[in-house]
């Protein structure tokens, strides 16, 4: 979900919707915006199912005002309808709340204050804090938001108006992003600084039990205790422009075209010829801790998790210390046994994920020491972990995340030449993985010039029901990533196996109508790869194979760049993305909005 608000002189609806549009891929089921003028009148409502624009049809022409606060929804609680969509205002109208997060006692509070007479609009959680608010005897607006706050349990970011007190919108962060945006004579808060850099790039990020109250010309921050905290604004590093289409229909075409500035910009300033090894100015882990750790576990979600599986196999391979990647919600809940000589990454690319989040809060509890490999600069998970690598991909804001998977795996294989030349690894080892580095950006630029014919080929596939994805050892993660692009942006069901698993079940499924995906590197495991794609001939199954050179008992074969054998998993993906993208165009599918997903998951 994504929230702004604005508090200044200018007209705020058109600012608001503005910042809900920028916001729109953090969810977008249903949008609504509340505003007030300074000199009181009470408070204007508007909602409405469905995206931003379906709002902005039902906002009238005489809707003046220069305080406000908006929402944009993923449902959790609640189906996606009118009465559910934020703010939600209290009984008497004078209270409006717009929240992310989950309320995990709101049934408790509703049957309370359902039994002392409340009558609820909506299904919602948040709506209990709003009447929470109303009801409370305090003087002043934050001392009622603070009554609230005591008795609800579970994750917030919060904005909260009054019809009685409009020279003020009172926010607090409790789980859920909470961004203050400083500008000249008037003040912004969002979920995200995407809805913030076209108005000012100054921002407070508040801490977990911080709150903070703006007035058109000051604010200022505290805990939900009521001490004072310092918040110091600092400087958002990208551009507005990077938050633009740029020319391109969708984001995620942009995004995937971006790729090879991404990945120069991961790489820039970070490699050490002398000693043919990386610097990783924020890592905080020196070479002797370096050299104590016994294993990796690499924790992420969705996408991150793929990448840090490639990820760990690039650990595994160039540092020789066992690694693997599991799901951070996975991990969380079987009360893994934690140890100090393990290393524990997080990888995000929001660093919001609350999956993740907790998972990192959970192992710093219990004595870890946590890395996080993130995306986005200043994140709840980059200031939680001990230290850390950015990815730098640059803002990504189509749902599906395509340039910062990219970039997150060469975060990795920094990460993994770091520590392997401060272990085992020998320099020209050393030298020949910065030398595949270094090839990266142009060959990926390379893949992407051939997107008319993986065009072609997608719409050759597009009409498949399903779809089989198989890599061995490096290329399965190749393979899971493109099944879930496939999956989540066409709507297609697809499956990845390990190529040396099919003979074990999945074989059954094979035949004309189940076209099968191959990752086929030119390395080690060339024929055993191979040995497979016979199998699935010998069943009539059609094969797009992604390899290094043609492929003869493949149908089609997309042929990459040969790099380094543990970097070519950056490079097999690239293609893949471009297919998912072409088959669901192809389908007609919304490509940066798919149907019930949302980019950041900042609840459980
Ligand atoms: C959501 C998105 C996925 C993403 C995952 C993890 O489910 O839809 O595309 O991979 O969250 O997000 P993160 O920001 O932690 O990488």
């Amino acid at each position: 979900c994504g929230i702004v608000g604005y508090i200044g002189k200018r007209d705020v609806a058109p600012l608001l919707l503005e910042g809900l549009q920028r916001l729109e891929y953090r969810g977008y089921d249903s949008a609504g915006i509340v505003i007030t003028g300074p000199k009181g009148g009470g408070l204007k409502l508007v909602k409405a199912k469905g995206r931003v624009r379906d709002l902005e049809a039902r906002v009238p022409k005489r809707f003046a005002g220069t305080t406000g606060i908006a929402h944009t929804r993923w449902a959790t609680h609640g189906a996606p309808s009118d009465e559910n969509a934020h703010p939600h205002l209290s009984a008497d109208e004078k209270v409006a709340v717009v929240h992310n997060g989950i309320i995990d006692n709101a049934s408790d509070l509703r049957a309370r204050l359902e039994a002392e007479g409340v009558v609820f609009a909506s299904e919602t959680d948040t709506e209990v804090l709003t009447h929470l608010i109303a009801r409370s005897a305090a003087e002043t607006l934050e001392e009622k938001v603070r009554h609230a706050l005591k008795v609800v349990e579970g994750t917030y970011g919060i904005a909260v108006m009054h019809a009685d007190f409009t020279d003020r919108i009172v926010v607090a962060r409790n789980g859920s992003p909470v961004v203050l945006g400083i500008g000249e004579k008037e003040m912004f808060v969002a979920s995200d600084v995407a809805a913030l850099v076209a108005h000012t790039r100054q921002i407070v990020t508040l801490d977990d039990g911080e709150m903070a109250t703006l007035k058109a010309d000051d604010f200022r921050t505290y805990t939900t205790e009521g001490s004072t905290t310092t918040a110091t604004p600092t400087t958002v590093e990208w551009e507005a422009e990077s938050y633009d289409m740029g020319g391109h229909d969708t984001y995620m075409h942009k995004e995937i075209s971006e790729q090879a500035d991404a990945v120069d910009r991961v790489l820039r300033g970070r490699i050490d010829d002398r000693f043919s090894t990386v610097h990783l100015g924020g890592l905080n882990l020196d070479a002797r801790e370096a050299r104590s750790i016994r294993r990796v576990k690499i924790l992420g979600c969705g996408t991150s998790y793929h990448a840090g599986m490639i990820g760990a196999g690039l650990i595994e391979s160039l540092a020789r210390i066992p690694a693997d990647a599991e799901p951070a919600s996975e991990f969380r809940y079987r009360n893994p046994v934690v140890d100090p000589d393990t290393l524990y990454i997080a990888v995000s690319q929001s660093g919001e994920t609350y999956d993740v989040l907790a998972a990192v809060q959970e192992l710093k509890r219990k004595g870890a020491r946590v890395l996080g490999v993130v995306n986005v600069v200043g994140s709840a998970i980059a200031r939680e972990a001990d230290g850390g690598v950015y990815v730098h991909a640059g803002p990504e804001v189509c749902v599906v995340s395509t340039k910062c998977f990219t970039n997150t795996v060469v975060a990795f294989a920094l990460l993994a030449l770091h520590l392997g030349r401060i272990r085992d690894l020998s320099v020209s080892e050393g030298k020949r993985i910065i030398e595949g580095l270094r090839r990266l950006p142009e060959q990926i630029a390379e893949i992407l010039q051939a997107e008319d014919d993986i065009k072609k080929l997608a719409e050759e596939y597009a009409g498949a029901q399903s779809m089989m994805f198989i890599g061995r050892v490096r290329g399965y993660p190749v393979a899971l990533e493109a099944s879930l692009k496939l999956k989540e942006i066409s709507y297609i069901h697809a499956e990845a196996y390990p190529a040396s698993e099919l003979k074990h079940g999945p074989l059954a499924l094979i035949e004309p109508a189940l076209p099968t995906v191959a990752i086929v590197p030119d390395d080690d495991l060339l024929e055993k790869n191979r040995a497979a794609l016979e199998e699935i001939k010998a069943r009539s199954g059609r094969i797009l194979a992604v390899a290094h050179r043609e492929q003869e008992k493949a149908d089609h074969t997309v042929v990459v760049p040969k790099n380094e054998n543990e970097l070519d998993p950056i490079l097999m993906g690239i293609p893949l993305q471009l297919f998912a993208y072409h088959t669901a165009l192809a389908m007609g599918r919304d490509i940066d909005k798919p149907r019930n997903l949302a980019k950041s998951v900042t609840v459980e």
